[in-house]
């Protein structure tokens, strides 16, 4: 059994979650969800980032304490999770007493081992990323690439991490391990950012008191993303009380993250945890933006899709598929309710949930539900013979909509074998009823097989079309055709209705 760590980033609880928010936790539940099924032991992070700037002055803006705010929104991206049906472990939030101890732990650690020095910070700074910018990071006019809004000029003493120092065990890292960044090109991205020269970066901030407090100097709260940084490693010290399961998990395998933290996770969190003498993630994995409008969206420029809105109409299946399969993880892609209905139409309703509707009718009507026993059709092997570890080898890499290619190969081959076979025609020869046996065991049994592989994409749905089919056995041992045992199937409403109800 292996051991298996996934994190998404943590959230900022200055807005309401929106769906890029939803987008990387539905990715690190596919991965999460296939380990299981796999058998590994798996741990899986999600949560919320409260402290420093962007949350400080969303708070101030409504005129409520920063604390008051991040409850609030905390709850609401809490509430997300069930909602997305998404099985994280543990939600982590950083104003939780064990994180900022541990945070304070480890940082003080990092400043023992003297990598820490005070100093003067002057330059731009962009107060909705908390991000020091340095040169090429700054757009035309002093703006910030991803906000647009003018950079502030900041001038102060603060305790300053030693990057620079680190410029070459990261070279060293990136040269050892060419999957410590996919895509290739986020690779790059990183290392030439790293190869470009590093600067010393700030630890801590003078002007800020939302934060963790600094134990060697209490004029002083650590800059918001070092405290974040370390939610990956902190969590697993107390998500189970009584127990530590740092032993049990740490390194993390994967962090997915989007392309605009990429500097924090592959620069910045690495050399922290060399200075803090800790290992380092197997991997990060960087996907793209989900784009409406040609731009980034994003709750500050008015442009969402409101996953709730889409689940409320089409239940949390259609919008997890939708959003892996219509962008390419790891791309950059823009998404429309148009697509998005155009998919539930084509693919859910059609491919999928007609496929299920029909051969649980066929089964009922012919053979009074009962599932004929004997071997699967030979015809289909070619295109269910590992399946399931064609699509774990491409989950390991996070190639999470490769993958759902690859799990969905089945419910096309089913639906040719259908008009192929033609059930209908055997039903009416009374001389073919082993044949017609045959092509109905298949189905279910192939059926059964696809929804046990696809399972990880559509909880929701795998659950009801397995209880219809007689099993809950999601165990990928066992996906494979002519495994299962299946005896009787029972009626089921349709999975994907045509006329969505609206919600009350
Ligand atoms: N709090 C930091 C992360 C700290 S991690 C130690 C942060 N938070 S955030 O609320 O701004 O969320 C950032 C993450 O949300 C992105 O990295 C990405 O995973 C996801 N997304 C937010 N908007 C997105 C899109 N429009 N498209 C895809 N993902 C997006 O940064």
């Amino acid at each position: 059994m292996g051991s298996f760590y996934v994190t998404t980033p943590i959230y900022y609880v200055n807005a309401a979650p929106h769906l890029g928010h939803a987008y990387t936790t539905i990715a690190a539940d596919v991965m999460a969800r296939h380990r299981r099924q796999r058998g590994d032991d798996v741990f899986f992070l999600t949560g919320t980032d409260e402290h420093g700037e962007p949350v400080a002055d969303a708070a101030r803006a409504q005129g409520l304490e920063p604390q008051e705010l991040a409850d609030r929104n905390a709850e609401r991206f809490k509430a997300l999770m069930p909602r997305l049906d998404v099985s994280n472990d543990f939600f982590i939030r950083t104003s939780d007493p064990e994180h900022v101890a541990r945070v304070q732990e480890v940082l003080q650690r990092v400043h023992d081992n003297g990598h820490v020095y005070m100093g003067t910070y002057e330059g731009w700074y962009c107060p909705r990323c908390a991000d020091f910018k340095v040169e090429n990071e700054i757009e035309e006019g002093n703006r910030c690439p991803i906000h647009h809004i003018e950079l502030t000029r900041e001038q102060e003493d603060n305790y300053f991490f030693r990057l620079s120092t680190f410029q070459e065990p990261l070279e060293r890292l990136y040269a050892e391990r060419p999957d410590f960044v996919a895509p290739r090109a986020r690779y790059n991205e990183a290392l030439a950012f790293i190869r470009g020269g590093l600067q010393d970066v700030s630890l801590t901030r003078a002007k800020l008191t939302w934060g963790v407090p600094v134990p060697w100097d209490q004029g002083h709260v650590f800059y918001v993303w070092f405290d974040a940084l370390l939610n990956y490693y902190t969590a697993l010290g107390y998500a189970r009380p009584g127990e530590d399961l740092t032993s049990r998990f740490w390194p993390a395998t994967y962090h997915l993250i989007g392309k605009d933290i990429l500097k924090f996770h592959t620069v910045f969190w690495p050399a922290l945890l060399m200075a803090a003498g800790l290992s380092l993630p197997e991997h990060v994995f960087v996907h793209g933006y989900l784009l409406m409008d040609g731009e980034k969206m994003s709750k500050s420029l008015g442009n969402v899709l409101d996953p709730f809105e889409v689940m409320d109409r089409f239940g949390s299946d259609a919008l997890r598929y939708y959003c892996l399969r219509d962008v390419s993880f790891g791309q950059d892609g823009s998404v429309s309710t148009a697509a998005f209905e155009a998919r539930y139409e084509s693919e859910l309703a059609n491919e999928l949930g007609n496929l299920a509707s029909r051969t649980i009718a066929m089964l009922l009507r012919y053979r009074d539900g009962a599932v004929p026993s004997g071997p699967p059709d030979p015809a289909l092997a070619a295109d269910f013979d590992g399946l399931a570890e064609r699509v774990g080898a491409l989950i390991d890499r996070a190639e999470i909509t490769a993958a759902l290619d690859a799990a969905w190969r089945p419910v096309r081959r089913l639906n040719r074998y259908v008009e192929e076979q033609a059930p209908w025609n055997l039903a009416k020869d009374a001389d073919r009823a082993d044949d017609l046996d045959r092509v109905l065991r298949s189905l279910a049994e192939g059926m059964r097989v696809a929804m046990v592989v696809l399972s990880p994409w559509l909880p929701e749905t795998a659950r009801r079309l397995l209880a219809a089919l007689g099993t809950d056995d999601l165990s990928l041992a066992g996906a494979r055709l002519g495994a299962g045992t299946l005896e009787r199937v029972e009626r089921l409403e349709p999975l994907f209705p045509k006329e969505a109800p609206t919600a009350a």
